[in-house]
């Protein structure tokens, strides 16, 4: 993987934030060790090959804005039966993510550096028993909301990755983002809610650093679980 991250198309609406973030040593470490283990870029995705990938043939999750990792890692420790991918952007997050994977030793998790959406299109439809969208970027002002990851296209493109059946899991702090979430869920007619509107909170999906300071800063969470018909 480079020191610098990939160059996106100045022109392309995207979903996430150019940011930098220190690097700790643990971090620097683990990129430079892990990456040729574990790492892959989304511009080598395609032809996608899990089996390559994974050494072997399991139902496979996409985690979308994987952040520091910690959700991915937990949840792959307690689903060893099924493959993890996260895609992600920010290298801090691919680092720790690299080095959660190697000190727990999790042979199911991969993890793709760049743009979730470009990662998307080039997998192959009805291919995936999941897709995981945990707390993605707000972006609360009314002009950012066309970079929203949760958009009627998006929703279509995801969706039509997943194998009928599979699982649309989003979650978010942000209450306009999690009605729009819902309405735009809701009117794509290939998913269907598995719940009465907002989900229970699932056990299964880790309470990360980043659910705590929004409970903490009184934003309840919404979970949102949809099907692939
Ligand atoms: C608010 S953070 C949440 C991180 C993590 N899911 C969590 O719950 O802590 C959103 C993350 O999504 C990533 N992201 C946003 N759009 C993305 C995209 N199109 N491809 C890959 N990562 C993306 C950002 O870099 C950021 O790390």
């Amino acid at each position: 993987m480079p020191a610098v991250a990939a160059p996106y198309p100045a022109r392309a609406i995207r979903t996430f934030h150019p940011r930098r973030g220190r690097m700790s040593d643990r971090q620097t470490t683990a990129l430079q060790q892990l990456w040729p283990r574990y790492g892959l870029r989304v511009s080598d995705a395609t032809p996608f090959d899990p089996a390559a990938l994974f050494g072997r043939r399991a139902p496979l999750v996409v985690e979308i804005g994987s952040g520091m990792g910690d959700t991915t890692a937990e949840m792959a420790a307690a689903d060893p039966d099924r493959d993890y991918l996260a895609v992600e952007v920010h290298t801090p997050g691919i680092a720790n993510l690299l080095d959660l994977v190697d000190r727990r030793e999790l042979g199911n998790v991969r993890i793709a550096e760049g743009d979730a959406v470009e990662l998307m299109k080039g997998l192959p439809p009805d291919s995936l028993d999941a897709v995981h969208v945990f707390f993605p970027d707000p972006w609360p002002k009314s002009r950012h909301h066309k970079r929203r990851l949760i958009q009627p296209t998006h929703v279509a493109l995801l969706r039509s990755r997943l194998a009928v059946g599979g699982t649309l899991h989003c979650a978010t702090d942000w209450a306009e983002y999690a009605e729009a979430m819902r309405a735009t869920l809701d009117a794509d007619p290939g998913l269907v809610n598995q719940h009465d509107g907002y989900a229970p909170r699932p056990a299964h999906r880790p309470v990360t650093r980043f659910e705590r300071r929004a409970l903490r800063a009184g934003r309840p969470v919404a979970d949102l679980i949809y099907s692939r018909r």
